[in-house]
């Protein structure tokens, strides 16, 4: 199958599993079903529209962090009023935009950013709903570039020094706001269930507080951050998760929001990559395949660690070698130091569970056009984007000397 779809359009690919997209999001879904909640899809990890054509199917809503976000939600049939746009820094642009579509909430992330929607929501003579994104101080075990809840990092209003609460009694009694409540989100590929749990009770002693005195605090927007098992095949633990925020949220009469996005998406792609040469190099074998950091930076970037595996028979594994692209930079790699059978010019690989923030973070670096994208869904194969060519890259740009 691997090898059909590599054959017919071509390396780098990116291929989805549609089944499989629904039944992670069901299973989100069904995890946290005796809360009142709602379940906002984070386009960031993979944002092609056809993913978010199938989860729109399900009912899911969207968490988006630009207004390039907002327009791929909305197009793919995501309502307007299941739409939350969070992000440190949103332009007016985009906020009038946001105002104007009418969507379900802004995460305001600073004072003035606050200022901003206040005053925008003002001209266009509209209210706008917004809800608090607050950095509780949480440490959430992850990868610094993915950590966002200590307070080190740009995300989030302060709770600790009372800003957060200051901010809330503002927004509150500006007349052109309506007071949707509190977010929090601490990192992404969370491992462990204590940093969440230790971030809800951090965002609820806060939200009881100010309800204590008389503010209207509806909801509480729980953010994303479920990780997943990059080294073996298993499906993120739903059901751990649904249990801890169910057991903290169930007693409350807060409504709750979730913005999951690795968690559905990331096991339900592969990235297919032909191998060009294998090269020995005088200490070590170089896989080398037409996929590189520019189609798949997680690697390099984050350290990320994907399974890479041969699509055709098992072969027995001859030694160590370090997957790698044709980018010129010695950090474009897919993976370094793997036990691999002998691979063949031509053999296709699969490097799994990338499916989030694969795609999404592709870049043209050396001017490689991107993979495409794929999904198979109902045994049918759906071309979400074809591949670009070098023409069409260079289509936008102007030679002024030429
Ligand atoms: N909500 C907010 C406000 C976020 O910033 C994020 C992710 C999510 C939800 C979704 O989190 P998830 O469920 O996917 O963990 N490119 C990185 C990940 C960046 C995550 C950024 N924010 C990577 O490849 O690991």
């Amino acid at each position: 199958m691997a090898v059909d779809l590599a054959e017919r359009f071509g390396t780098p690919l990116y291929v989805y599993s549609g089944d499989g997209l629904v039944a992670h999001y069901a299973a989100f879904e069904a995890a946290v079903s005796e809360l009142d909640c709602v379940v906002h899809y984070a386009v960031k990890a993979n944002s092609s529209l056809g993913v978010l054509g199938l989860l729109a199917q399900q009912g899911a809503g969207a968490d988006i962090v630009s207004g390039g976000e907002m327009k791929r939600a909305l197009i793919a049939g995501i309502a307007p009023d299941k739409i939350v746009f969070s992000g440190v820094g949103k332009t007016d642009d985009e906020i009038r935009a946001a105002l104007q579509a009418g969507i379900a909430q802004i995460n305001a992330e600073s004072a003035t950013e606050l200022r901003h929607i206040s005053q925008i929501a003002a001209e266009t003579k509209q209210q706008a709903a917004v809800a608090l994104r607050v950095n509780v101080n949480v440490d959430p075990g992850s990868h610094a570039k993915i950590s966002t809840g200590q307070r080190s990092t740009k995300f989030g209003i302060p709770v600790a020094n009372g800003e957060a609460a200051m901010l809330y009694r503002q927004l509150c009694s500006d007349p052109n706001l309506i007071p949707r409540g509190l977010a929090v989100h601490i990192g992404s590929q969370l491992r462990k269930l204590d940093p969440f749990e230790l971030a809800y009770q951090e965002l609820l002693v806060l939200a009881d507080m100010l309800r204590a005195e008389g503010l209207d605090v509806p909801m509480l927007d729980l953010g994303g951050g479920l990780g997943v098992d990059y080294e073996e095949d298993k499906t993120p633990d739903f059901d751990a998760y649904g249990q801890m925020v169910t057991r903290i949220f169930a007693s409350r009469d807060y409504k709750v929001g979730f913005e999951p996005g690795r968690s559905i998406a990331a096991d339900n792609g592969v990235f297919l990559t032909r191998t060009l040469f294998v090269k020995k190099g005088e200490n070590k074998r170089f896989i080398i395949v037409d996929g590189a950091m520019n189609d798949l930076i997680r690697p390099t970037l984050y350290e990320a660690f994907h399974r890479i595996e041969p699509v055709g028979q098992p072969n027995p594994v001859i030694g160590l070698a370090d997957i790698v692209g044709p980018v010129c930079e010695t950090g474009d790699y897919l993976g370094q130091g793997r036990a691999m059978p002998a691979i063949a010019e031509g053999e296709i690989l699969a490097v799994l569970s990338a499916g989030a923030y694969g795609a999404v973070m592709m870049s043209n670096y050396n001017t490689r056009p991107e993979a495409a994208e794929v999904m198979i869904h109902d045994e049918a194969v759906h071309v979400l984007r074809p591949r670009r060519n070098v023409k069409d890259l260079l289509k936008l740009e102007h030679n002024p000397f030429s």
